[in-house]
């Protein structure tokens, strides 16, 4: 589902929140992002930028999701699973929107908002970078980008990951396609990490069909339907990025980070650029949401898991809650173990049974209070690798975190009574026939 056709279903429902006249893409934006965080956004008019629209809450609600793969809210991990173990490759069209308008290599020109005071600079952050690694091929992945100057970025780009691993590889610049209001499916394919020989654009189109066209000056393809492409360089040079908040909702430290040269841009017809509240919703669910067909697979592995939630209280990245259909009595323990595995940065994670609400804080704490016992249900792993993201991590220069980790067997235990634990059910009645609508 492109940006397009994501502004008519959200309109069509009902969700979409459109502003009446200008907004000024420096500081208002992102004022205005946070306080409709969760709620899909468009801005038809921006100060200092005509022709330019900005849409943002894009992947704020699995709903969004659901829609862009054509699938419930409860089939979405099975989907993403299927995609990750199947990927297939997107057909290259001869020509597609995305490259309707060629326009100046002028960053000045592009709506490129600044988010917080404090910030280094003004910041793309819904920017998928694709780049070619000589030995594994095709890899996107999201790099948030300071704006330097008309023609150059610093790109934050992780240690270890497929975008750094191409670049330290070759020695000198990389080819890049920075894609800007990409579709939904392939925002979510960019957030996953496959191994890094898996083309996540194949994952992207394994989840809902998408097409390809070739970049104009580089040797890489883009979403045909996308916004706005940058084509450029990864060049060996460094500049300063940051500061700038992260998922955690705090400020990121200033960092050495390669910069990025721009030589072409091109974009769509009336362009809609896609903007990203750093720590917002959006964010959230796309580091969270591909975590949790990883965890499932790898609980699947030691007994039957029904659900998995990465939580938005967790910053959707250490908090995660699994259900089970529980057989055996050390099931929920397996589970607890298997979740770590299938994300190494996992500090808490809550095991519970099939009656419980994975998405329901309420209904999760309800069985932690009903069903778990510390001196028997706890399981506590010290020292382990862990996210740098948790500030109270023990985090050494040059080494990854550690931190302990625990799990929560919420489960009723083998052996217990079953009617014991299970909430009592008083029926249902039409309430606004007796004059008391909810
Ligand atoms: C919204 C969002 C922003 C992200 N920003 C960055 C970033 O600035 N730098 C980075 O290296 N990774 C960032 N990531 C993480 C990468 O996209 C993610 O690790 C990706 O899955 C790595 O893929 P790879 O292992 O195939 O390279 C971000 C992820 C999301 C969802």
């Amino acid at each position: 589902m492109d940006m397009r056709r994501f502004l008519l279903w959200a309109r069509g429902e009902g969700m979409l929140r459109e502003v009446e006249g200008a907004v000024d893409p420096h500081l208002e934006l992102a004022r205005l992002m946070s306080g409709l965080d969760g709620k899909p956004l468009l801005v038809p008019q921006l100060s200092g930028y005509p022709g330019w629209r900005v849409v943002s809450g894009v992947c704020a609600q699995r709903e969004h999701f659901a829609a862009a793969l054509g699938c419930g809210v409860g089939e979405l991990i099975p989907r993403m699973a299927e995609a990750l173990e199947r990927p297939k490759i997107p057909p290259l069209v001869d020509q597609g929107p995305c490259q309707a308008v060629i326009a100046a290599p002028d960053l000045s020109g592009l709506p490129i908002p600044r988010y917080h005071p404090d910030d280094g600079g003004p910041y793309i952050t819904a920017g998928v970078a694709v780049v070619k690694d000589p030995r594994l091929g095709r890899n996107i992945s999201f790099h948030r980008l300071m704006r330097l100057d008309e023609r150059r970025f610093a790109a934050r780009i992780v240690e270890g990951r497929g975008t750094h691993t191409a670049l330290t590889r070759g020695g000198a610049d990389l080819p890049v396609a920075i894609v800007v209001g990409a579709p939904i499916q392939v925002l979510l394919a960019a957030a996953m990490s496959p191994d890094q020989h898996v083309d996540e654009l194949s994952i992207a189109h394994a989840l809902a069909p998408i097409d390809l066209v070739s970049c104009h000056t580089v040797d890489l393809e883009v979403p045909a339907d996308a916004e706005l492409i940058l084509e450029g360089r990864i060049t060996q040079a460094v500049a300063c990025e940051g500061p700038f908040p992260d998922l955690t909702g705090t400020m990121d430290r200033v960092r050495e980070q390669p910069v990025i040269e721009v030589d072409h841009i091109t974009h769509r017809c009336d362009p809609v650029f896609h903007a990203l509240l750093p720590a917002g919703m959006e964010h959230k669910n796309l580091m969270g949401m591909p975590r949790e067909p990883t965890i499932f697979s790898e609980v699947n592995r030691v007994c039957n898991c029904t659900g998995v939630y990465v939580t938005p209280g967790g910053m959707s990245w250490l908090h995660a809650v699994v259900r089970i259909d529980k057989r055996r009595a050390d099931d929920g323990r397996r589970a607890i173990e298997a979740a770590f595995r299938g994300h190494s940065s996992l500090k808490h994670v809550v095991v519970v049974d099939g009656d419980v609400d994975v998405y329901d804080s309420g209904d999760v704490e309800w069985a932690i209070a009903t069903r778990f016992q510390a001196d028997r249900d706890l399981v506590v792993l010290r020292d382990q690798p862990s996210s740098s993201l948790d500030p109270s991590a023990s985090q050494l220069p040059g080494e990854k975190a550690r931190t302990a980790k625990m799990g929560l067997d919420a489960t009723i235990a083998m052996g217990e009574r079953r009617s014991d634990y299970e909430r009592v059910s008083y029926g249902s009645i039409e309430t606004a026939a007796h004059g008391a609508e909810d």
